[in-house]
């Protein structure tokens, strides 16, 4: 397994150009999997988690040509999905799991669905529990965990008031709602990511938003009959893959860098303002909105951070940046405290733990607690370098290495080639902009 070795470095400088947003690419893939026509999608990403997803299409009969960042996907329609012999394989891709949940549960056929060792402990009741309720039939392990086995067919329209703040659960919902008999509306207790909204617009579907609420036309049965059309669209560069980036300038006093082309969907952005907060100097230029979602380029030098607490409505809003905000904790003035986040412990890996492991193997002042950590800042004493187990997990792997360049000495991380499943270049670009000290 391929390890990489972190040195301390005083500065990060020049330019970084992001992959394609993780989330937008997803939900592209899956609509024109769903479209009239072919669609065009342009700097789609280059996680490995969306090349997943990319798979599963395929394997539905939707037709794919991957040509570097362009992917061209000739869709079946709503109804002309075609079932596979063999499972579909989301590898270590939630994502690609829950919604396709959603899609498949308006099929008439049986498709079975799985996933890596990570994927096959995560829980899927959350979205079989809704799916159920609209009509479809489904297994899973033990009643919650991958394969899902899922037979579909004609659903019922509800309305889903979700238990829990879940982009992924009210995707799958948006998505089976296109099969239903008549409206779909989904409730979340809290804002999460609106992508699936934004996305289904732009293929052609009909989505009503107010506040907390969302609801779709059904686009098979009544007066919403009709077909998604195949679109031609430009992804913007992933704002969650940035923050590593943003996290390292922040660090290293010398900083000067610039990040092109990052979305920055409100839905998405509380992090920028989380930074802005604990004092960082990130600035928004060019700000303009392509095709429902906004992108801007980014200006980020060092600056000292103060630290926060997460908790409440704003954890939905930064969860996949909790590891990097823990992981820049000891480095802050006063720490950071995370709560409200068990979450955490079913993501690709157990991140509080796998955080709370690896931060004392550098020397940090850490606390864990059921729904998340506390940790002491700069005063609790010196960070030093160590060797990093990411537990196969992305944002772990990418969220030490940054630690690693403001730590005292060297950090190893292992298993370093796990950040390709949102980040395949992630090590490279680092190198490249980074100065030593
Ligand atoms: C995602 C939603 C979030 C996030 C995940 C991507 C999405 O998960 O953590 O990385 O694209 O909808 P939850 O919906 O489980 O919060």
């Amino acid at each position: 397994m391929k390890k990489e070795t972190i040195h301390p470095a005083k500065a990060l400088s020049g330019g970084i150009e992001l992959p394609g947003d993780k989330s937008i690419s997803h939900r592209y893939a899956m609509l024109a999997a769903l479209a009239e026509g072919t669609s065009e999608l342009r700097h789609f990403a280059a996680a490995r988690d969306c090349h997943s997803t990319l798979g599963c299409v395929k394997s539905l009969g939707a037709d794919v040509h991957v040509d570097g960042t362009t992917v061209k996907i000739t869709g079946r329609g709503l109804r002309g999905l075609k079932g596979s012999w063999r499972n579909l394989d989301a590898e270590n891709s939630g994502t690609t799991i829950r919604l396709l949940s959603g899609i498949l549960s308006g099929q008439e056929f049986t498709t079975r669905i799985t996933g890596d060792d990570s994927l096959q402990r995560r829980p899927m009741k959350r979205v079989v529990t809704p799916l159920r309720q609209m009509g479809a039939y489904i297994r899973a392990r033990e009643d919650n965990f991958p394969p899902l086995e899922i037979h579909g067919g004609k659903l019922r329209a509800v309305h889903y008031e979700m238990p829990m703040a879940s982009a992924q659960v009210k995707s799958a919902v948006l998505f089976a709602g296109l099969y239903a008999d008549g409206q779909t509306v989904v409730t979340e207790p809290a804002k999460t990511r609106d992508h699936t909204e934004l996305a289904l617009e732009l293929f052609g579907a009909r989505v009503e938003k107010r506040g907390r609420t969302v609801a779709i036309q059904s686009m098979v049965s009544g007066d919403g009959k009709g077909s998604l059309q195949a679109k031609s669209l430009d992804v913007p560069g992933d704002l969650s893959s940035a923050v590593f980036f943003i996290a390292a300038a922040s660090l290293l006093p010398e900083s000067n860098l610039f990040i092109g082309n990052v979305g920055l969907n409100p839905t998405r952005s509380a992090i920028l303002d989380f930074f802005q907060g604990m004092g960082a100097s990130v600035s928004v230029v060019n700000l303009q909105s392509t095709q429902g979602e906004l992108v801007g380029d980014l200006s980020v030098k060092g600056a000292p951070l103060k630290g926060g607490l997460i908790s409440g409505e704003l954890v939905p809003l930064l969860i996949d940046e909790l590891p990097m905000l823990a992981a820049l904790g000891p480095f802050t003035e006063q720490g950071i405290e995370i709560r409200d986040a068990s979450e955490l412990r079913v993501k690709e890996s157990d991140r509080i733990s796998a955080l709370v492991e690896n931060l004392k193997r550098m020397g940090a002042k850490v606390e864990e607690r059921p729904d998340g950590l506390r940790l002491e800042g700069r005063g609790a004493g010196t960070v030093h370098g160590a060797e990093i187990e990411p537990r196969g997990d992305h944002r772990i792997a990418m969220a030490f290495a940054v630690a690693g360049l403001a730590a005292e000495g060297e950090t190893v991380i292992r298993d370093a080639g796990c950040a390709a499943v949102s980040y395949p270049t992630f090590f490279e670009e680092l190198r490249r902009v980074s100065e030593g000290r």
